[in-house]
């Protein structure tokens, strides 16, 4: 274990402290330390201290580097888990190294491939219409929690063939298990993950017995030479999909459009020709958010990262919003471009195994309610202050205000996309 010689982070910058991420993350201190010391000793009040790591290239060589960068040993969060809830943690393709990881993704990969999220885009496009039908003859709402929020969980329901209001209750499970530590009790947020792995288990039961046209369904029934998942595989994995496509996806979408409302030209321009822009508008949202701010891996042996000797057992934490405005990949990396060409963001992670296995899920679900928004209230406009979420691993606004001029609901078009 490193005693962390090293750069130390300079009093000032601490990146585990939430309100530095209040009202956007803390880019002038990641610029600072990708200049100065691109790996850093991060002190921990309540744990060993880290390297944290900032600039592009290391951010990808770490997280394509599992035999040296373990996500299974010390798991991705930063503060240290006792051994109990480590080893329940494990359960979870995302705190697995190959070849372990290799065998469980291998299972679940094909139904998040490209082809067959197309089949379910038009199912994506009317859930857009709908949740914007449910708002625009208020004139005001919550985008947060009423429109970018309604996403992944009426997704989540819409693939996993359960009732809305489950996917809405799943979705708040996840804010109570991704809440800072100081701002849930260790209690409540694992009686938050075992209501989710209990709820999972009755869908597996329900599935097995009659198969649905779901997504649920088709991971139950997935065989690979002989290979599948069990029903304890399938709950983990059914919990870890409710994680990592909730609150990301809806944090690109809520803290994307206060971005968009900070860049009125930029707006404007989205506004004029909303379908024509709107795939590069996604990469440079996900670019310019990055929900995910960070994740963990500890070092299995000694190495080098970049001019940094790590040692064996060190955790070793990488920033993907820090790797997002790095200056020496992104032109003008401060500058809001909606049609930026090229865009090799790491918003879904650095490459590597454990690259975003929903990507194409939350592109097209972006994509979709963006769209919607901009044609059907394309005066929408802040209502009032953000409030900002109690947490430095998942960025964005917990509520934003906004207002438009009411307009009649539209009957869901299947295939209008
Ligand atoms: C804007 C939305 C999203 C962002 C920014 C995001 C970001 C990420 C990141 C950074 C990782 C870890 C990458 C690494 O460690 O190298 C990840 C993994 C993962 N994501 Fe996403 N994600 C998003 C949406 C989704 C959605 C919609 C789903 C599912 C429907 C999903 C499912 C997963 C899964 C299952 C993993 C673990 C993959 C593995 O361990 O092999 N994500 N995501």
């Amino acid at each position: 274990m490193s005693d962390g010689t090293g750069t130390v982070v300079p009093d000032g910058i601490d990146l585990l402290d939430a309100a530095a991420f209040a009202g956007g993350q803390p880019h002038a201190q990641l610029r600072w330390l990708r200049e100065h010391a691109p790996v850093a000793w991060h002190p921990e009040a309540d744990g060993t201290g880290f390297w944290a790591v900032t600039r592009y290239d290391d951010v990808r060589a770490v997280s394509r580097d599992p035999e040296t960068f373990s996500s299974h040993r010390g798991g991705v969060m930063v503060a240290d888990a006792d051994e109990a809830s480590l080893a329940a943690t494990r359960n979870m393709m995302l705190y697995m190294d190959p070849p372990e990881h290799t065998r469980y993704r291998r299972l679940v990969a094909p139904v998040f491939k490209r082809p067959a999220v197309r089949a379910w885009l038009d199912r994506i496009g009317d859930l857009a219409v709908e949740i914007v039908d449910g708002v625009c003859e208020a004139g005001a709402c919550d985008l947060v929690a009423d429109v970018a929020g309604e996403m992944p969980s009426a997704l989540i329901s819409q693939i996993m063939g359960i009732p809305r209001a489950d996917g809405r209750r799943l979705h708040h499970l996840t804010e109570t298990m991704h809440a800072a530590p100081g701002a849930v009790d260790a209690t409540t947020r694992a009686d938050a993950a075992a209501e989710m792995i209990g709820y999972a288990l009755e869908v597996a039961r329900a599935k097995r017995a009659t198969p649905g046209d779901d997504l649920a369904s088709l991971l139950l029934a997935t065989e690979i030479d002989g290979d599948h998942l069990s029903d304890e595989e399938f709950c983990w994995f059914f919990l870890l999909l409710i994680n990592a496509g909730g609150d990301t996806t809806r944090n690109l979408l809520g803290t994307g459009a206060h971005v968009l409302f900070e860049h009125p030209a930029e707006l404007e321009r989205f506004r004029a020709d909303p379908r024509g822009l709107a795939d590069s508008a996604v990469e440079e949202l996900l670019r310019y958010v990055s929900p995910v701010v960070h994740m963990r891996r500890t070092a299995t042996r000694t190495t080098q990262l970049g001019d940094q000797r790590i040692a064996a057992g060190d955790k070793v934490v990488v920033f993907y919003g820090s790797a997002n405005r790095d200056e020496r990949v992104f032109a003008e990396p401060d500058r809001l471009d909606l049609g930026r060409d090229p865009n090799p963001h790491v918003a879904f992670g650095g490459g590597g195994p454990h690259f975003c296995l929903g990507a194409h899920f939350a592109r097209v679900e972006a994509r979709a309610t963006l769209v919607e928004l901009l044609t059907r209230l394309p005066d929408i406009e802040p209502d009032g202050e953000p409030r900002w979420l109690d947490s430095t691993f998942i960025y964005g606004a917990a509520s934003l205000p906004v207002r438009y001029t009411p307009t009649r609901p539209t009957v869901a078009r299947a295939g209008a996309r």
